[in-house]
């Protein structure tokens, strides 16, 4: 077998056209611009180039981008004071804050001061508390937009499929189980602890994978089970300056029905979902 790629980055385009087209429709109406107030603390090289992204995606779907930058030295107190400005600013629909943050802040508490109905990251406890509860809100982007990836796939109904989640992070792999879980899915995670027999065992039945340890090449292809969906999360720099995924890509693509390229499958649909986040929480505080 061998598999056919899933295009993250024809698919983000789609959506992200879908939401131009939908906030020219109400802005046009009257409705005031959509914002993203996004925040970079630091000068780290590739947080200014995931922060200039975000820039570029909200000029494409017709966002208001709002620039908030600190410099590395800056105290979770001036932090805090402009979470605080953004959650009362009405002209900001969503807050991000680029991690990581420089040593020193707790990025915990960054993500319990940002208003949750602003929080487009869905890193806040009440929304992932939301996502557990089966009541989803601001769901996390890349996860969110995995989903998207995989409905688009394999169809709106993804009960009874096992599903593996390679990783337990706060950003990707907690609340990516989650997501699987709320449609119905069978899932497991494995992460640093568990025991390599078991992953491979695991693997080895799968019909969805989900790979995100930001390891290249970690996962062994072979692994994967003839005609299983397997989707990539990691983009590894290597020294030769490619990009590649967490896993060994012309293996699995030897038995997965369908897979990921890196890059170009899953980053794509990472700043996509954060567009979708921002006009959701737009259309909730304009009373749409
Ligand atoms: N750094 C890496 N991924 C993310 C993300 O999804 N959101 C934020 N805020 N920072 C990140």
């Amino acid at each position: 077998m061998t598999a056919t790629l899933i295009d993250g980055k024809g698919i983000a385009k789609e959506l992200r056209s879908a939401l131009h087209d939908e906030v020219a429709k109400l802005t046009a109406g009257g409705v005031r611009v959509p914002g993203l107030a996004v925040v970079l603390v630091g000068d780290d090289p590739a947080s200014q180039i995931y922060v200039r992204n975000k820039h570029r995606a909200c000029a494409d779907v017709g966002i208001k981008s709002f620039a908030c930058t600190l410099p590395a030295a800056a105290t979770q107190q001036e932090l805090s004071k402009l979470i605080a400005e953004l959650n009362a600013n009405e002209e900001v629909d969503g807050i991000l804050v680029q991690f990581p943050l420089p040593g020193g802040l707790d990025e915990s508490k960054v993500v319990e001061e940002i208003d949750p109905s602003k929080d487009v990251d869905g890193f806040h406890p009440y929304n992932v508390g939301r996502l557990v509860q089966r009541i989803p809100y601001m769901c996390a982007c890349t996860p969110h937009g995995v989903m998207t990836l995989l409905h688009r796939t394999l169809g709106k109904d993804l009960k009874g499929q096992n599903a593996v989640v390679v990783g337990a992070s706060n950003i990707v792999g907690r609340p990516m189980a989650l997501e699987l879980l709320l449609a119905g899915c069978t899932v497991t995670v494995t992460h640093r602890f568990s025991k390599p027999q078991d992953q491979k065992a695991l693997i080895k039945n799968a019909d969805i994978v989900v790979v995100a340890v930001g390891k290249p090449k970690f996962l062994d292809g072979s692994l994967i089970k003839d005609g299983a969906t397997v989707i990539d999360v990691g983009i590894n720099r290597l020294e030769d300056g490619h990009l590649c995924g967490d896993v060994d890509f012309a293996e699995a693509s030897k038995h997965a029905a369908y897979i990921t390229p890196v890059p170009g499958g899953v980053g794509p649909m990472t700043i996509a979902t954060l567009m979708e986040n921002t006009v959701t929480a737009w259309k909730i505080h304009v009373g749409l």
